[in-house]
């Protein structure tokens, strides 16, 4: 019988065997965090996966990030250790609406954010991330109209920072919104001199109480570049364990326990183990949608 302390070295065994590299999202568990080659936000990760001569890419995050892998290595295996690991604000916008969205404003210029199916990229002009939404509107600001899905939040920042009016979705993430203004401002009161760090996808009345706002790895740089001691962090509490790791005698405080993505907590290393055992659940975008979502992603990758 496998027991858990032998894992770690089960697992590097075969990954070595199936040619295999194992990326992991900033909210993945520890467990899972500790046997990643590499770790990141969603922009790092896909640039990675872009780029790594591996035969076999082992995604633990949700789904359509493996897509996106997909989406940007055809020749490679994407594998997903639990495919339910899904992200609630992707499935709030299918391609359907998009295209009646664009059937009713035809001028516009269509970005999307990256947490979207496929299918739903196949039908962007351009992708982005939480660490560059800003920068693709910004170069898009001249067009007359710019459509902004799915994250009605990271519109609102988006439109802040920029000041074009952006045509939204009504989509969010049901774990970022449970992060609300008083959890801020109660952190604040204890923890005075911590610098406040919030996602994009955060309430504007908590993202308009934050000192800085940014994507998970965009936190880990700022964490590790301040002069700050103690840092209270907006968004899903798995990114706290790497804070903590890479920044030994900082403190950090999660701005609300509350905000936990189930999704990203689905993934564990036994489930890595079999997923490089079996090399399954494969993810695999068709052809033809693969086509037109890889132009709106590599639009963006492009941008420096
Ligand atoms: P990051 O790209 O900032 O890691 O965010 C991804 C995500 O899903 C946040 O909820
Ligand atoms: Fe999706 Fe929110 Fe989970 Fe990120 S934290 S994967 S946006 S549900």
């Amino acid at each position: 019988m496998l027991i858990q302390k032998d894992l770690p070295k089960k697992i590097k065994e075969l990954k070595k065997k199936r040619k295999a590299i194992i990326l992991a999202h900033n909210y993945q568990l520890p467990e899972v965090q500790d046997i990643a080659d590499f770790k990141g936000d969603s922009l790092e990760l896909s640039r990675i996966a872009a780029k790594t001569e591996a035969e076999v890419i082992v995604f633990c995050g949700v789904h359509f990030m493996a897509e996106t892998a997909s989406i940007l290595c055809p020749d490679k295996k994407v594998i997903m250790p639990d495919l339910n690991a899904g992200c609630p604000m992707a499935d709030m916008l299918t391609a359907q609406q998009l295209k009646e969205l664009k059937r009713r404003h035809p001028r516009a210029v269509v970005v999307g954010y990256v947490n979207t199916s496929a299918e739903v990229k196949a039908e962007l002009d351009f992708c982005c991330t939480s660490t560059n939404a800003v920068k693709v509107v910004d170069v898009l600001k001249d067009r007359e109209e710019i459509i902004f899905v799915p994250d009605k939040y990271l519109a609102d920042y988006v439109e802040k920072k920029t000041g074009k009016k952006l045509i939204k979705w009504n989509g969010f993430c049901p774990t970022h919104i449970r992060i609300f203004p008083e959890d801020i401002k109660r952190e604040k009161i204890f923890h005075p001199f911590a610098q406040v760090m919030v996602h994009p996808e955060c309430l504007p009345q908590v993202v308009d109480l934050a000192d800085v706002v940014c994507s998970t790895s965009q936190m880990c740089r700022f964490a590790q570049e301040s002069q700050a001691k103690e840092f209270i962090v907006g968004t899903e509490v798995g990114l706290i364990y790497r804070l903590k790791r890479d920044n030994p005698i900082k403190e950090f405080y999660p701005a609300s326990e509350a905000a936990v993505c189930p999704n990203m907590k689905r993934t564990t290393q036994e489930k890595i183990l079999w997923a490089l055992e079996e090399l399954r659940d494969e993810v695999r975008v068709s052809n033809d949608i693969r086509r037109y979502a890889r132009k709106a992603i590599d639009r963006m990758l492009n941008l420096r």
